[in-house]
């Protein structure tokens, strides 16, 4: 924010500052409340509001009643802007054993049909334990740097990002190297240890919290609405991929690295180019060795095919390519002792035991709590409450109990019973049997449906989380609220909250009301005798939470088919989904249509039991009434036709004989991620039959059926090579 500097304003500019800002600052949160358009950036934003803070501080008497500094909770705790990724950000495959990596190399021979012995060159490299980010250059310049998010789409942290001196703000041309255009760098942003050290000693000295880990502490720092408190942290950032770019500089990932780094990035040092298994290996294991010694955290490390044109060729399966994957380090164990077993009751109705532990710090996080998955692992454990057990923690996943130290067992340590009824709502707890294998399911599931209230809430919490409706402000405390008072049962009551915002600001304040008495008890003073006094305060946050459910009246439909929360289908599957019938509507007939299970089992990625599930979902009368209700609230997007349409979009095709230039497995992966569908057998409904040298019966059905036949170098030629 440019203008004259606080302290030579006179009285007079002052007063009129503030009330230009007062407008400015009410004009650009009418534009983000209303509008959902905001005219500029969160940084912009926060100067303007902190400018405003700053003249008010130093003229007391002249702030304004409209002043913007009296709507706490307005735009300034406002989240970052989104921003879709021109390149999904990918995750990566899991490897834990040499056994999976030799694994791994495999498949990739086998999939471009290579010997078993025949060399490829693999690219390692340290897998650095922070947060990634994606740096938008155009003509050589940061244009945008975002978050991860689901990958898909992150967050706008562009500012912030500015603020790490490891980020180039024009990258470096020479003869070398001929800068791309546009250009889309990723890479992790992290803290070393000495960092985040002396972060936490500053955090304690001025009484704030301290973070967990150096990874916590660096999302922590680029999350940050003010950039000026990134600036205040020492972050640092190693380049290892690139998202869109309009021209391929190497036709390598070596190549790649060294090119990022004469661009003017930090490229990791220890990355090694690998021939062999071996060589592989050794990588892996020097690494570990040093791994305590490099100043920043690693949780693995990376391997990737180093030939570009063979990564593209390997290409993609979901979310993860198949050209790379992270071979992860062991989990850190501890030793705790377990207090006490909880059950808690999912969305599905999973009676889910969670060990409650003696606080243990396991490779520098606080664990309190550890998943026991299911009763047959108590067993499997002999887990007693009062046991001291070992524990493990790997990276983002839930901590685990090992095992028990038997030797340690307490006398009197009972055995404990798993409840056979619901915790919540009584209901029967049962283990469903399998009519095919006649097995009983792991888990065991509470039978209370609609009537269990753990069911609804976190049902209801998981329709408003990220990757669903992604409400701001209504987390998991207020829907348990909003429940408890009788204001939410089913989705659509949370879009009918907005017809009644006195109610909901009345509950709000016996909340707080409630929770501040609770807090004098505890600290042993007398209860205020007054009535809960609804501030000013409850008034923005009913105001912003109203406009963040209005603003959600708009969903595409992938969001929706997530959100409401059917067994099996996560983001992945409701994208598939999405994308194949495109508008509600289609879906809809889709569901009530009798080849529905067919028709969303013939989808790549959609298997018969998450098919089932769908079809089990539409089966019940409820479920469908209940989404009726909320389509009356809501307009639900239509999912964009991919980007590219290819000649065998939409075309059935089955390969047959022996494919010369390729694998079966690629013809197929090429095939679908062109938007064909690949069949196994011949009929009238196929487009085309690739045949190679050897095909038998189903070239005659080919003929029979008059289908078009192409060798697969008319094949290759019609897909473009
Ligand atoms: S490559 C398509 N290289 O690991 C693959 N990722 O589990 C894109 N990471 O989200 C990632 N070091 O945050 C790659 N040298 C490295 C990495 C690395 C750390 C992280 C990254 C990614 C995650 C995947």
């Amino acid at each position: 924010m440019t203008g004259k500097p606080v302290d030579k304003l006179s009285s007079a500019e002052a007063e009129k500052e503030l009330d230009r800002l007062a407008r400015e600052i009410a004009e650009h949160d009418r534009r983000y409340y209303a509008e959902d358009r905001p005219a500029i950036s969160d940084a912009e934003y926060d100067a303007l509001r902190r400018r405003n803070a700053a003249i008010e501080e130093r003229f007391p008497l002249l702030v304004r009643p409209d002043s913007p500094s009296h709507r706490i909770g307005a735009k300034a705790s406002a989240k970052f802007a989104k921003v879709v990724h021109a390149r999904p950000m990918l995750s990566l495959d899991n490897a834990f054993s040499d056994e999976d990596v030799a694994e791994f190399l495999g498949r990739v021979r086998r999939f471009l049909g290579m010997k078993d012995d025949e060399e490829i060159a693999i690219m390692a490299e340290p897998k650095i334990d922070g947060l990634s980010a994606s740096l938008r250059y155009e003509k050589g310049l940061l244009v945008q740097g975002a978050t991860r998010g689901d990958g898909q789409e992150g967050e706008d942290i562009t500012a912030n990002l500015r603020t790490i001196s490891d980020i180039p703000l024009r990258l470096k041309a020479s003869r070398s190297a001929v800068l791309p255009e546009i250009l889309e760098v990723r890479g992790e942003v992290y803290m070393t240890h000495k960092a985040f050290d002396a972060l936490n000693k500053r955090q304690e000295k001025d009484g704030k919290p301290v973070y967990a880990n150096p990874r916590n502490s660096a999302a922590g720092s680029v999350r940050q609405l003010d950039p000026s408190i990134t600036a205040g942290r020492t972050l640092n950032f190693f380049a290892y991929a690139w998202g869109e770019i309009s021209e391929l500089p190497a036709k390598t990932q070596s190549g790649m690295l060294e090119k990022l780094g004469d661009y003017g990035f930090m490229v990791n040092p220890l990355v090694k180019r690998c021939e062999t298994l071996e060589q592989v290996l050794k990588f892996y294991r020097d690494i570990e060795t040093r791994r305590a010694r490099l100043g920043y955290d690693i949780d693995g490390v990376v391997y990737k095919v180093d030939r570009l044109d063979l990564q593209e060729r390997l290409g993609f399966v979901s979310r993860s390519p198949r050209w790379a994957t992270a071979h992860k380090f062991p989990a850190e164990q501890a030793e705790t002792v377990l207090e006490d077993i909880e059950i808690q009751v999912g969305r599905t109705g999973k009676l889910a035991p969670v060990a409650r532990l003696k606080p243990v710090t396991v490779g520098g996080v606080v664990v309190r709590n550890a998943t026991l998955h299911n009763e047959d692992e108590i067993a499997r454990l002999d887990a007693r409450i009062g046991d001291t057990v070992v524990i493990q923690r790997a990276g983002d996943v839930i901590p685990q109990i090992v095992r028990v130290i038997p030797e340690k067992r307490p006398r009197g340590a009972r055995p404990y019973k798993f409840p056979d009824k619901c915790p919540i709502c009584g209901s029967h707890a049962v283990r469903e049997v399998d009519e095919k294998t006649g097995k009983a399911d792991v888990d065991r599931r509470c039978t209370g449906g609609l009537i269990c209230d753990a069911q609804t809430v976190e049902r209801l919490k998981y329709f408003v989380a990220r990757d669903g409706f992604d409400i701001e402000g209504l987390g998991g405390t207020m829907i348990e609220l909003f429940h408890d008072k009788g204001l939410l049962k089913e989705p659509a009551d949370i879009f009918a909250l907005t017809e009644k915002p006195e109610k909901v600001s009345k509950v709000l304040a016996a909340h707080r009301a409630q929770l501040s008495e609770e807090r004098r008890a505890a600290e042993g003073k007398d209860p205020v005798k007054t009535k809960a006094k609804k501030e000013d305060r409850e008034d923005k946050v009913v105001e912003n939470l109203m406009a963040a459910i209005e603003r959600r009246r708009t969903i595409g439909l992938d969001r929706l088919i997530n959100a409401l929360g059917i067994r099996h289908v996560g983001e992945t599957t409701a994208r598939l989904i999405a994308r194949h019938y495109r508008t509600i509507d289609a879906f809809l007939d889709g569901m009530k249509a009798e080849n529905a299970r067919e028709e969303l089992e013939s989808l790549e990625g959609i298997g018969g039991t998450v098919a089932e599930a769908i079809c089990d979902f539409f089966g019940e009368k409820h479920n469908v009434k209940a989404l009726d209700r909320l389509l009356a609230w809501l307009d639900v997007t239509a999912m964009a036709a991919p980007a590219k349409s290819s000649p065998v979009s939409g075309k059935t095709v089955v390969f047959t004989g022996t494919l010369e230039k390729m694998t079966r497995q690629e013809a197929k992966a090429r095939a679908e991620s062109l938007g064909a569908k690949v069949a196994g057998s011949v009929s009238a409904k196929t487009d085309i039959v690739v045949a190679g040298p050897g095909a038998g019966s189903k070239l005659k059905d080919a003929q029979k059926h008059n289908v078009q036949v192409l060798d697969e170098d008319a094949w290759l030629k019609l897909i473009g090579g």
